[in-house]
């Protein structure tokens, strides 16, 4: 038998939800269209995403290009550091991970986080093969592998560009206009919903790694000095964890516990991070994840961005792997700062005191006239370093001579010719980095889960049926009307019924092909909650059959109440 995964694979290409692109052409590796059915239900994800992680949180929804200029990788460190490792066949030529390689046939879990001499010295001892060709991979070089895709801004190449690896750049790039809009008081927010694109050397499991895909961020700038999450709303929210000691420890297990125990407990030691785990679980279980089927993960130490210093995933369960369908990631204040220091960009927010702080400052003032000579006319130097000096360490002039490194040297400076001097200022506050949070979530790996987690089989009237046991909330199409036959009559009274319907909001099918049982099928494997049919009774009592998806029954009701009663249980 089919695994849940190619089974609904199937239905997916049947019945509108995704297929591969581009199949007139053969199709390429890593790209997907979601056909009608997809759209939106994908939208109807972004949409409870947005509702949650912007308007309820009280953050703003910015919209960025998807191309930008190279500094903007430079700095974020994606040019140099976002790379995967490559493995090629000698025999076939064709390309693999080479850590999914190691991972698939050995014990290692977290071969990523491995330098690549000791991924081929792997390759070697477990003498791994091509998982396409089975020629054996041992000697072949490992490389590193840039995922982004380059490209040219306008005519020639004097402008490289890059389509963006993940939202978040472009949230972070507007750093000093956003903050204004923020109106320089942290901690904010700010969300995106848009496309990412990562040349991913092996594309697999369909819509999970594909080269394109969207992803919903959220973006939250705090003082790590002085902002510090109310956990009361989510700190009785259930939770599995599989924290990184657990994940070492041989026996490691899964932690069943609550937001606030793991807190206090040390389990989650970041309290941001912890907050939207918090908020983000029970959203997860709204949208249809299975709950018995997700935990979050923490990561291991060498598994992290080159930006973050604590990140959760979170997890679901599809044909017994663990899949990563978001990162909860305290990235620190890496992001800012690269900015701040490659464009000279103001990438900090002045942090007002509340009432102006009279500050000692350090100075130096040496003379120019001494130290010239003394240091062979670099005395711009000098003054940088006792500058530097004097605002870290001012003890370090406290003797008769101040110790400076210049040119791999150290000179001894007499004290009484660096002017040293400590002075009182009044200063009303500070130019600080925050330190961003960030819940990145992967929409389509959300789509996929959703979509497997709703997929059932069982027998009705003696035949097998399938069925998607989608929320009604995110259920694409949220009622199908029938007239039960070709009848001019029952025609005009279901596509009545079905304007109606509409016009309440609601997302509708009209059919009138085949025979009633096939049409409930249809809808049935749609993940369509309700069925409305039309009957010559209905001519006579202004009611229908209302038939339900996941139980079959079937009621009677008003037409004229139909709107309000559907549009109640699709509010949720
Ligand atoms: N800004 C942080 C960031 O991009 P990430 O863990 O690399 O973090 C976040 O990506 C989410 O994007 C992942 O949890 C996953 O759901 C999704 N994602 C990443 N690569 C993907 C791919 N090749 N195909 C589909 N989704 C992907």
């Amino acid at each position: 038998t089919d695994s849940t995964s190619e089974k609904l694979v199937e239905l997916a290409k049947r019945r509108g939800y995704f297929f591969q692109s581009a199949g007139a052409y053969g199709g390429v590796g890593g790209f997907y269209t979601f056909g009608p059915q997809g759209a939106a239900l994908k939208g109807n994800v972004e949409e409870a995403w947005r509702d949650r992680f912007a308007v309820a949180e009280g953050n703003m929804e910015i919209d960025a290009p998807t191309i930008m200029p190279e500094p903007v990788f430079e700095a974020s460190g994606h040019l140099d550091g976002f790379d995967d490792m490559l493995v090629e066949c000698p025999e076939c030529g064709e390309s693999h991970r080479a850590d999914h390689v190691v991972e698939d046939e050995t014990e290692y879990e977290d071969a990523e986080s491995l330098p690549i001499p000791e991924v081929e010295e792997v390759i070697a001892e477990y003498e791994l093969v091509c998982p396409n060709c089975g020629a054996g991979l041992a000697g072949q070089a490992v490389e590193a592998f840039n995922l982004m895709f380059a490209t040219n801004i306008g005519p020639g190449d004097s402008q490289p560009g890059y389509l963006r690896p993940e939202t978040a750049q472009g949230i972070f790039v507007e750093f000093p206009r956003l903050k204004e809009y923020a109106r320089n008081q942290l901690p904010f927010g700010v969300t995106q919903i848009g496309r990412a694109y990562r040349n991913e050397i092996s594309p697999r499991r369909s819509i999970i790694r594909t080269r394109e895909f969207t992803q919903a961020e959220l973006e939250y700038f705090i003082d790590p000095e002085a902002d510090d999450p109310d956990l009361s709303a989510v700190e009785d929210v259930e939770v599995t964890l599989y924290p990184a000691n657990e994940q070492n420890d041989e026996d490691g297990s899964e932690i069943e516990t609550t937001i606030g125990d793991a807190v206090e407990e040390g389990i989650i030691t970041d309290r941001w991070v912890a907050y939207f785990l918090g908020v983000a679980k029970p959203w997860y279980e709204a949208v249809g994840v299975d709950m018995d089927r997700f935990r979050y993960r923490q990561h291991l130490s060498g598994e992290r961005a080159h930006y973050a210093s604590d990140c959760w995933d979170a997890e679901s369960e599809i044909d017994g792997n663990w899949i990563e369908m978001a990162g909860f990631a305290h990235r620190g204040n890496y992001d800012l700062s690269k900015h701040g220091d490659h464009s000279g960009d103001r990438f900090t927010i002045f942090k007002q005191y509340d009432e102006p702080k009279t500050v000692e400052r350090a100075t130096v003032d040496p003379d120019m006239s001494y130290l010239g000579p003394e240091f062979g006319g670099d005395a711009q130097t000098v003054v940088q370093k006792l500058e530097e000096l004097a605002a870290r360490d001012r003890d370090a002039f406290d003797g008769e001579t101040v110790e400076i490194d210049l040119d791999g040297e150290t000179h001894d400076v007499p004290v009484e010719t660096t002017g040293f001097a400590v002075e009182e200022q009044t200063e009303a506050g500070e130019h600080i980095t925050p330190h961003v949070v960030e819940p990145s979530f992967g929409v389509d790996r959300l789509v996929y889960t959703v979509l497997h987690h709703a997929y059932r089989e069982d027998e009705v009237d003696g035949e097998e049926r399938t069925y998607l046991e989608l929320e009604p909330e995110v259920a694409p199409t949220f009622v199908g009307v029938f007239p039960l036959q070709s009848d001019d009559d029952l025609e005009t009274e279901a596509t009545g019924i079905a304007a109606a319907l509409r016009e309440a909001g609601l997302s509708v099918t009209y059919d009138d092909s085949g025979n009633i049982g096939r049409r409930y099928r249809r809808q049935d494997e749609v993940g369509t909650p309700f069925c409305v049919t039309v009957d010559y009774e209905s001519l006579e009592d202004e009611a229908v059959t209302v038939r339900e998806r996941d139980t079959t029954a079937q009621k009677r009701l008003p037409i004229e109440d139909l709107p309000e009663t559907l549009s109640a249980i699709r509010a949720g």
